[in-house]
Protein backbone atom coordinates (compact mmCIF):
# COMPACT_ATOMS: atom_id res chain seq x y z
CA UNK A 1 0.00 0.00 0.00
CA UNK A 2 1.18 3.42 -0.94
CA UNK A 3 1.89 5.59 2.49
CA UNK A 4 1.73 9.03 1.94
CA UNK A 5 4.17 11.00 3.79
CA UNK A 6 2.25 12.36 7.13
CA UNK A 7 -0.41 10.14 6.53
CA UNK A 8 -1.05 7.16 9.06
CA UNK A 9 -1.91 3.80 7.72
CA UNK A 10 -5.00 2.23 7.54
CA UNK A 11 -4.11 -0.43 10.48
CA UNK A 12 -3.19 2.37 12.39
CA UNK A 13 -6.82 4.49 11.80
CA UNK A 14 -8.73 1.02 12.31
CA UNK A 15 -6.51 0.80 15.75
CA UNK A 16 -7.86 3.77 16.95
CA UNK A 17 -11.54 2.75 16.66
CA UNK A 18 -11.11 0.05 19.15
CA UNK A 19 -12.04 1.18 22.63
CA UNK A 20 -11.89 -2.73 24.19
CA UNK A 21 -10.35 -5.88 24.00
CA UNK A 22 -13.24 -6.98 23.05
CA UNK A 23 -13.13 -4.53 20.35
CA UNK A 24 -9.49 -5.19 19.19
CA UNK A 25 -10.51 -9.16 19.12
CA UNK A 26 -12.95 -8.72 16.35
CA UNK A 27 -10.08 -6.36 14.22
CA UNK A 28 -8.49 -9.21 14.88
CA UNK A 29 -10.68 -11.10 13.60
CA UNK A 30 -11.45 -9.49 10.43
CA UNK A 31 -7.72 -9.32 9.60
CA UNK A 32 -6.26 -12.99 10.30
CA UNK A 33 -7.13 -15.62 8.21
CA UNK A 34 -9.27 -18.45 10.53
CA UNK A 35 -7.04 -20.93 10.86
CA UNK A 36 -4.47 -18.53 12.83
CA UNK A 37 -7.21 -16.50 14.55
CA UNK A 38 -9.18 -19.88 16.04
CA UNK A 39 -5.54 -21.67 17.14
CA UNK A 40 -5.27 -18.11 19.12
CA UNK A 41 -8.56 -17.67 20.36
CA UNK A 42 -9.56 -21.14 21.40
CA UNK A 43 -9.58 -23.25 24.25
CA UNK A 44 -10.10 -26.99 25.21
CA UNK A 45 -12.84 -29.45 24.14
CA UNK A 46 -16.01 -26.61 24.07
CA UNK A 47 -14.38 -23.92 25.60
CA UNK A 48 -16.40 -23.92 29.13
CA UNK A 49 -13.19 -22.72 30.76
CA UNK A 50 -12.28 -20.16 28.49
CA UNK A 51 -15.74 -19.00 29.07
CA UNK A 52 -16.10 -19.39 32.57
CA UNK A 53 -12.58 -17.27 33.26
CA UNK A 54 -14.15 -14.29 31.53
CA UNK A 55 -17.36 -14.67 32.92
CA UNK A 56 -15.95 -14.94 36.17
CA UNK A 57 -14.22 -11.50 36.02
CA UNK A 58 -17.05 -9.64 34.26
CA UNK A 59 -19.42 -10.96 37.01
CA UNK A 60 -17.38 -9.02 39.97
CA UNK A 61 -19.28 -6.77 41.78
CA UNK A 62 -17.46 -3.98 43.43
CA UNK A 63 -18.00 -2.16 46.48
CA UNK A 64 -16.33 1.43 46.17
CA UNK A 65 -15.21 4.03 49.09
CA UNK A 66 -16.09 7.82 48.12
CA UNK A 67 -14.86 11.04 49.03
CA UNK A 68 -11.11 9.90 49.52
CA UNK A 69 -8.43 11.88 47.64
CA UNK A 70 -8.24 9.91 44.11
CA UNK A 71 -6.56 13.65 42.26
CA UNK A 72 -3.32 11.22 41.57
CA UNK A 73 -3.24 7.48 41.14
CA UNK A 74 -0.61 5.44 41.12
CA UNK A 75 -0.48 1.90 39.29
CA UNK A 76 2.87 1.22 40.35
CA UNK A 77 3.55 -2.70 41.62
CA UNK A 78 6.50 -4.59 42.50
CA UNK A 79 7.00 -7.73 40.43
CA UNK A 80 9.51 -10.09 42.48
CA UNK A 81 11.93 -7.00 43.59
CA UNK A 82 11.33 -5.00 40.56
CA UNK A 83 8.61 -2.38 40.10
CA UNK A 84 6.54 -1.59 36.95
CA UNK A 85 4.32 0.89 35.82
CA UNK A 86 1.09 -1.46 36.47
CA UNK A 87 0.01 -4.47 38.46
CA UNK A 88 0.12 -6.79 34.86
CA UNK A 89 2.16 -8.19 32.87
CA UNK A 90 2.44 -10.04 29.23
CA UNK A 91 1.83 -13.76 29.61
CA UNK A 92 4.21 -15.89 27.30
CA UNK A 93 2.52 -17.30 24.35
CA UNK A 94 4.08 -19.40 21.79
CA UNK A 95 4.32 -19.11 18.62
CA UNK A 96 3.51 -15.39 18.78
CA UNK A 97 4.48 -14.85 15.10
CA UNK A 98 1.63 -16.04 13.88
CA UNK A 99 -0.02 -13.12 15.18
CA UNK A 100 2.16 -10.57 13.32
CA UNK A 101 5.45 -11.27 11.78
CA UNK A 102 7.07 -8.98 14.49
CA UNK A 103 5.75 -11.35 16.82
CA UNK A 104 7.72 -12.10 20.51
CA UNK A 105 9.60 -8.82 19.19
CA UNK A 106 6.66 -6.68 19.07
CA UNK A 107 5.39 -7.77 22.09
CA UNK A 108 8.36 -7.72 24.22
CA UNK A 109 8.97 -3.76 22.93
CA UNK A 110 5.37 -2.93 23.93
CA UNK A 111 5.95 -4.72 27.61
CA UNK A 112 9.07 -1.85 27.55
CA UNK A 113 6.66 0.88 26.23
CA UNK A 114 4.08 -0.20 28.84
CA UNK A 115 6.41 -0.55 31.78
CA UNK A 116 5.92 -4.36 32.48
CA UNK A 117 7.16 -7.67 32.18
CA UNK A 118 7.05 -9.88 29.78
CA UNK A 119 7.31 -13.88 29.82
CA UNK A 120 8.97 -15.19 26.57
CA UNK A 121 7.46 -18.74 25.64
CA UNK A 122 9.67 -21.74 25.18
CA UNK A 123 7.22 -22.44 22.13
CA UNK A 124 8.91 -18.88 20.73
CA UNK A 125 8.98 -17.98 17.33
CA UNK A 126 11.90 -15.92 17.85
CA UNK A 127 15.13 -16.63 19.05
CA UNK A 128 16.10 -15.78 22.75
CA UNK A 129 18.99 -13.16 21.02
CA UNK A 130 16.38 -11.25 18.85
CA UNK A 131 14.36 -10.81 21.91
CA UNK A 132 16.80 -9.34 24.59
CA UNK A 133 18.16 -7.50 21.57
CA UNK A 134 14.78 -5.94 20.73
CA UNK A 135 14.27 -4.62 24.05
CA UNK A 136 17.40 -5.15 26.23
CA UNK A 137 16.07 -3.15 28.87
CA UNK A 138 12.60 -4.50 28.98
CA UNK A 139 11.59 -6.88 32.38
CA UNK A 140 12.23 -9.97 30.46
CA UNK A 141 11.55 -13.35 32.03
CA UNK A 142 11.67 -16.93 30.35
CA UNK A 143 9.41 -19.89 30.44
CA UNK A 144 10.50 -23.18 30.88
CA UNK A 145 8.06 -26.25 29.86
CA UNK A 146 10.73 -29.07 31.33
CA UNK A 147 11.88 -31.49 28.12
CA UNK A 148 12.01 -35.34 28.16
CA UNK A 149 15.74 -33.81 27.36
CA UNK A 150 17.27 -32.41 30.56
CA UNK A 151 20.57 -31.59 29.38
CA UNK A 152 18.95 -29.53 26.34
CA UNK A 153 16.50 -28.06 29.16
CA UNK A 154 19.43 -26.75 31.65
CA UNK A 155 21.30 -26.21 28.82
CA UNK A 156 18.11 -23.68 27.58
CA UNK A 157 17.96 -22.39 30.79
CA UNK A 158 21.55 -21.12 31.28
CA UNK A 159 21.48 -19.43 28.09
CA UNK A 160 17.78 -17.39 29.28
CA UNK A 161 20.59 -16.96 32.33
CA UNK A 162 23.25 -15.44 30.45
CA UNK A 163 20.99 -13.01 28.09
CA UNK A 164 19.52 -11.16 30.77
CA UNK A 165 16.34 -13.11 31.40
CA UNK A 166 15.70 -11.96 34.97
CA UNK A 167 13.41 -14.75 36.13
CA UNK A 168 12.73 -18.11 35.01
CA UNK A 169 8.37 -19.60 34.80
CA UNK A 170 8.17 -23.12 34.80
CA UNK A 171 4.68 -24.06 33.06
CA UNK A 172 3.04 -26.99 35.41
CA UNK A 173 0.58 -27.80 33.54
CA UNK A 174 0.76 -28.97 29.98
CA UNK A 175 2.05 -32.65 31.10
CA UNK A 176 0.47 -33.27 27.46
CA UNK A 177 -1.57 -31.32 25.49
CA UNK A 178 -5.15 -30.09 25.73
CA UNK A 179 -7.29 -30.86 23.02
CA UNK A 180 -8.06 -28.59 21.04
CA UNK A 181 -10.86 -28.91 18.62
CA UNK A 182 -10.69 -25.87 16.65
CA UNK A 183 -7.02 -26.78 15.88
CA UNK A 184 -7.96 -30.45 14.58
CA UNK A 185 -10.79 -29.49 12.66
CA UNK A 186 -8.72 -26.72 10.60
CA UNK A 187 -6.03 -28.96 10.07
CA UNK A 188 -3.80 -26.63 11.62
CA UNK A 189 -0.39 -27.82 12.63
CA UNK A 190 2.64 -26.05 14.42
CA UNK A 191 4.71 -24.67 12.77
CA UNK A 192 2.01 -24.03 10.46
CA UNK A 193 1.94 -25.30 7.10
CA UNK A 194 -1.66 -24.71 4.73
CA UNK A 195 -3.55 -27.61 3.43
CA UNK A 196 -4.94 -26.68 0.40
CA UNK A 197 -8.22 -26.50 1.80
CA UNK A 198 -7.06 -23.77 3.72
CA UNK A 199 -5.70 -21.56 0.75
CA UNK A 200 -9.03 -19.74 -0.14
CA UNK A 201 -9.18 -18.64 3.82
CA UNK A 202 -5.65 -17.16 3.39
CA UNK A 203 -6.49 -15.43 -0.17
CA UNK A 204 -9.75 -13.40 1.94
CA UNK A 205 -6.55 -11.72 3.89
CA UNK A 206 -4.03 -10.55 1.05
CA UNK A 207 -2.62 -8.06 4.04
CA UNK A 208 -1.69 -10.78 5.79
CA UNK A 209 -0.80 -12.74 3.51
CA UNK A 210 1.97 -10.41 1.76
CA UNK A 211 3.09 -9.76 5.55
CA UNK A 212 3.49 -13.45 5.94
CA UNK A 213 5.44 -13.89 3.09
CA UNK A 214 7.58 -11.37 2.86
CA UNK A 215 8.93 -12.11 6.27
CA UNK A 216 11.02 -15.53 7.79
CA UNK A 217 9.16 -18.54 7.92
CA UNK A 218 7.53 -19.28 10.83
CA UNK A 219 9.48 -21.99 13.62
CA UNK A 220 10.52 -22.42 16.90
CA UNK A 221 13.55 -21.19 17.41
CA UNK A 222 13.81 -22.23 20.89
CA UNK A 223 13.37 -26.27 19.78
CA UNK A 224 14.71 -28.12 17.42
CA UNK A 225 11.30 -30.18 16.14
CA UNK A 226 9.76 -31.22 12.87
CA UNK A 227 6.58 -30.28 11.85
CA UNK A 228 2.94 -32.18 13.34
CA UNK A 229 -0.51 -30.90 14.95
CA UNK A 230 -0.31 -29.34 18.36
CA UNK A 231 -0.51 -32.23 20.58
CA UNK A 232 1.98 -34.44 18.41
CA UNK A 233 4.04 -31.32 18.80
CA UNK A 234 3.60 -30.68 22.78
CA UNK A 235 3.70 -34.72 23.42
CA UNK A 236 7.19 -35.34 21.33
CA UNK A 237 8.60 -32.74 23.98
CA UNK A 238 6.91 -32.79 26.83
CA UNK A 239 7.74 -34.97 29.66
CA UNK A 240 4.43 -36.13 31.58
CA UNK A 241 6.28 -37.56 34.24
CA UNK A 242 7.82 -34.00 35.70
CA UNK A 243 7.28 -33.56 39.45
CA UNK A 244 7.80 -31.35 42.30
CA UNK A 245 11.09 -33.28 41.87
CA UNK A 246 12.12 -31.91 39.30
CA UNK A 247 11.30 -27.83 40.67
CA UNK A 248 14.07 -28.63 43.63
CA UNK A 249 16.25 -29.56 40.93
CA UNK A 250 15.24 -26.26 38.65
CA UNK A 251 15.88 -24.40 42.13
CA UNK A 252 18.91 -25.38 42.21
CA UNK A 253 20.31 -24.52 38.71
CA UNK A 254 18.71 -21.17 38.82
CA UNK A 255 19.38 -18.60 41.09
CA UNK A 256 17.44 -15.79 40.30
CA UNK A 257 13.25 -15.58 40.75
CA UNK A 258 11.78 -19.05 40.18
CA UNK A 259 8.14 -18.87 39.14
CA UNK A 260 5.47 -21.50 38.84
CA UNK A 261 2.52 -21.25 36.44
CA UNK A 262 -0.35 -23.13 35.75
CA UNK A 263 -1.31 -23.82 39.92
CA UNK A 264 -4.79 -23.93 40.66
CA UNK A 265 -5.01 -26.63 44.06
CA UNK A 266 -3.88 -24.52 47.11
CA UNK A 267 -1.69 -27.48 48.07
CA UNK A 268 0.08 -27.38 45.10
CA UNK A 269 0.97 -24.36 45.92
CA UNK A 270 1.80 -24.36 49.36
CA UNK A 271 4.37 -27.24 47.77
CA UNK A 272 5.61 -25.44 45.08
CA UNK A 273 6.79 -22.40 47.82
CA UNK A 274 8.52 -25.41 49.89
CA UNK A 275 10.13 -26.25 46.87
CA UNK A 276 11.91 -22.82 46.75
CA UNK A 277 9.18 -21.05 44.43
CA UNK A 278 9.08 -16.96 44.50
CA UNK A 279 5.71 -16.49 43.17
CA UNK A 280 2.82 -18.82 42.02
CA UNK A 281 0.50 -17.85 38.80
CA UNK A 282 -3.08 -19.09 39.12
CA UNK A 283 -3.84 -20.20 36.02
CA UNK A 284 -5.52 -22.73 33.90
CA UNK A 285 -3.50 -22.02 30.39
CA UNK A 286 -6.31 -19.53 29.51
CA UNK A 287 -9.02 -22.41 29.38
CA UNK A 288 -6.28 -24.67 27.02
CA UNK A 289 -5.71 -27.42 28.49
CA UNK A 290 -8.26 -29.27 31.31
CA UNK A 291 -11.75 -29.03 30.22
CA UNK A 292 -13.64 -28.18 32.66
CA UNK A 293 -11.04 -26.97 34.92
CA UNK A 294 -12.27 -24.32 37.64
CA UNK A 295 -12.14 -20.40 36.66
CA UNK A 296 -8.92 -18.85 37.89
CA UNK A 297 -11.22 -15.91 39.70
CA UNK A 298 -12.87 -18.92 41.52
CA UNK A 299 -9.14 -20.64 42.49
CA UNK A 300 -7.40 -17.36 43.88
CA UNK A 301 -8.49 -16.75 47.58
CA UNK A 302 -7.57 -20.47 48.12
CA UNK A 303 -4.61 -20.14 46.96
CA UNK A 304 -3.44 -16.75 48.26
CA UNK A 305 -4.91 -18.15 51.52
CA UNK A 306 -2.83 -21.22 51.53
CA UNK A 307 0.96 -19.20 50.58
CA UNK A 308 0.14 -16.23 53.23
CA UNK A 309 1.75 -13.02 52.46
CA UNK A 310 5.29 -13.83 51.83
CA UNK A 311 4.71 -15.28 48.34
CA UNK A 312 3.37 -13.34 45.39
CA UNK A 313 0.72 -14.82 44.27
CA UNK A 314 -0.57 -13.81 40.35
CA UNK A 315 -3.57 -15.05 38.62
CA UNK A 316 -4.19 -15.10 34.44
CA UNK A 317 -7.29 -16.22 32.36
CA UNK A 318 -10.20 -14.13 31.35
CA UNK A 319 -8.63 -10.94 32.43
CA UNK A 320 -10.00 -7.98 29.58
CA UNK A 321 -10.06 -4.85 31.42
CA UNK A 322 -8.33 -2.54 33.84
CA UNK A 323 -11.85 -3.27 36.22
CA UNK A 324 -10.68 -6.94 35.67
CA UNK A 325 -6.99 -5.89 37.12
CA UNK A 326 -8.63 -3.86 40.74
CA UNK A 327 -10.78 -6.89 41.25
CA UNK A 328 -8.09 -9.02 41.18
CA UNK A 329 -5.91 -7.06 43.57
CA UNK A 330 -8.55 -6.98 45.89
CA UNK A 331 -9.12 -10.62 45.77
CA UNK A 332 -5.47 -11.09 46.84
CA UNK A 333 -3.71 -11.53 43.86
CA UNK A 334 -0.43 -9.20 43.68
CA UNK A 335 -0.73 -8.60 40.02
CA UNK A 336 -2.03 -10.25 36.40
CA UNK A 337 -0.99 -11.42 33.50
CA UNK A 338 -2.58 -11.49 29.95
CA UNK A 339 -2.37 -13.63 27.21
CA UNK A 340 -5.14 -12.83 24.20
CA UNK A 341 -5.50 -9.31 24.98
CA UNK A 342 -2.02 -7.99 24.09
CA UNK A 343 -2.24 -10.95 21.00
CA UNK A 344 -5.56 -9.65 19.77
CA UNK A 345 -3.65 -5.77 19.61
CA UNK A 346 -1.15 -7.60 17.55
CA UNK A 347 -3.12 -9.21 15.16
CA UNK A 348 -4.61 -5.40 14.74
CA UNK A 349 -1.88 -3.99 14.17
CA UNK A 350 1.44 -5.43 15.52
CA UNK A 351 3.40 -3.06 18.16
CA UNK A 352 0.80 -0.65 18.54
CA UNK A 353 -2.13 -2.81 18.56
CA UNK A 354 -0.37 -4.65 21.76
CA UNK A 355 0.65 -1.37 23.19
CA UNK A 356 -2.66 -0.01 22.52
CA UNK A 357 -4.25 -3.20 24.52
CA UNK A 358 -2.10 -2.56 27.27
CA UNK A 359 -2.93 1.25 27.22
CA UNK A 360 -6.79 -0.14 27.84
CA UNK A 361 -5.56 -2.14 30.62
CA UNK A 362 -3.98 0.67 32.06
CA UNK A 363 -6.20 3.71 32.21
CA UNK A 364 -9.23 1.40 32.42
CA UNK A 365 -7.16 0.72 35.90
CA UNK A 366 -6.80 4.30 36.62
CA UNK A 367 -10.13 5.17 36.20
CA UNK A 368 -11.56 2.14 38.20
CA UNK A 369 -8.85 2.89 41.11
CA UNK A 370 -10.23 6.92 41.01
CA UNK A 371 -13.77 5.33 41.25
CA UNK A 372 -13.23 2.76 43.89
CA UNK A 373 -11.49 5.52 45.87
CA UNK A 374 -8.23 3.75 45.84
CA UNK A 375 -5.10 6.01 44.91
CA UNK A 376 -2.48 3.15 45.33
CA UNK A 377 -2.59 -0.55 44.27
CA UNK A 378 -2.38 -1.35 47.70
CA UNK A 379 -5.40 0.67 48.64
CA UNK A 380 -7.49 -2.20 46.67
CA UNK A 381 -8.49 -4.40 49.43
CA UNK A 382 -11.27 -7.50 50.09
CA UNK A 383 -13.51 -5.24 51.27
CA UNK A 384 -14.25 -3.50 47.94
CA UNK A 385 -15.49 -7.00 46.45
CA UNK A 386 -19.23 -7.66 47.40
CA UNK A 387 -19.66 -9.88 48.92
CA UNK A 388 -15.97 -9.64 50.32
CA UNK A 389 -13.23 -12.62 49.53
CA UNK A 390 -10.66 -13.39 51.23
CA UNK A 391 -7.04 -11.49 50.25
C1 LIG B 1 -0.78 -19.53 25.62
N1 LIG B 1 -0.32 -19.81 26.91
C2 LIG B 1 0.93 -20.31 27.09
N2 LIG B 1 1.43 -20.52 28.35
C3 LIG B 1 2.68 -20.97 28.54
O1 LIG B 1 3.09 -21.13 29.69
N3 LIG B 1 3.48 -21.25 27.47
C4 LIG B 1 3.07 -21.09 26.18
O2 LIG B 1 3.82 -21.32 25.25
C5 LIG B 1 1.74 -20.63 25.97
N4 LIG B 1 1.26 -20.46 24.71
C6 LIG B 1 0.03 -19.88 24.50
C7 LIG B 1 -0.40 -19.61 23.21
C8 LIG B 1 -1.60 -18.95 23.01
C9 LIG B 1 -2.04 -18.62 21.62
C10 LIG B 1 -2.40 -18.56 24.13
C11 LIG B 1 -3.70 -17.83 23.94
C12 LIG B 1 -1.99 -18.87 25.41
C13 LIG B 1 -1.16 -19.46 28.08
C14 LIG B 1 -0.91 -18.00 28.50
O3 LIG B 1 0.39 -17.84 29.00
C15 LIG B 1 -1.90 -17.55 29.58
O4 LIG B 1 -1.90 -18.46 30.66
C16 LIG B 1 -3.33 -17.39 29.06
O5 LIG B 1 -3.33 -16.84 27.75
C17 LIG B 1 -4.13 -16.47 29.98
O6 LIG B 1 -5.45 -16.36 29.57
P1 LIG B 1 -6.01 -15.13 28.67
O7 LIG B 1 -5.41 -13.85 29.22
O8 LIG B 1 -5.57 -15.41 27.28
O9 LIG B 1 -7.48 -15.23 28.87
Amino acid sequence: MIQWPGRRSAASDALTTTHTIADLRTLAHRSTPRPIFDFIDGGAGDEVTVRRNTEAFRGVSLLPRVLRDVSRIDTGANFLGTRAGSPFGLAPVGMTRLAHPDGELAAVRAARELGVPYILSTMTSSSLEAVAQAAPEADRWFQLYLWKDRVASEALVRHAAELGYRALVLTADVPVAGQRLRDARNGMTLPPSFPLRSAARLALHPRWLARTLASEPLGFAALDVERGGFAEQSNRILDPSTTFDDLTWMRSIWSGPLVVKGVLSPADATEAVRRGADAVIVSNHGGRQLENAVATWDALPGVRDAVGDRTEVYVDGGIRSGTHIAAARAAGADAVFVGRPYVYGLMAGGEAGAVRAGRMLQTGLERTMALLGAPAVENLVPEMLAPPRMG
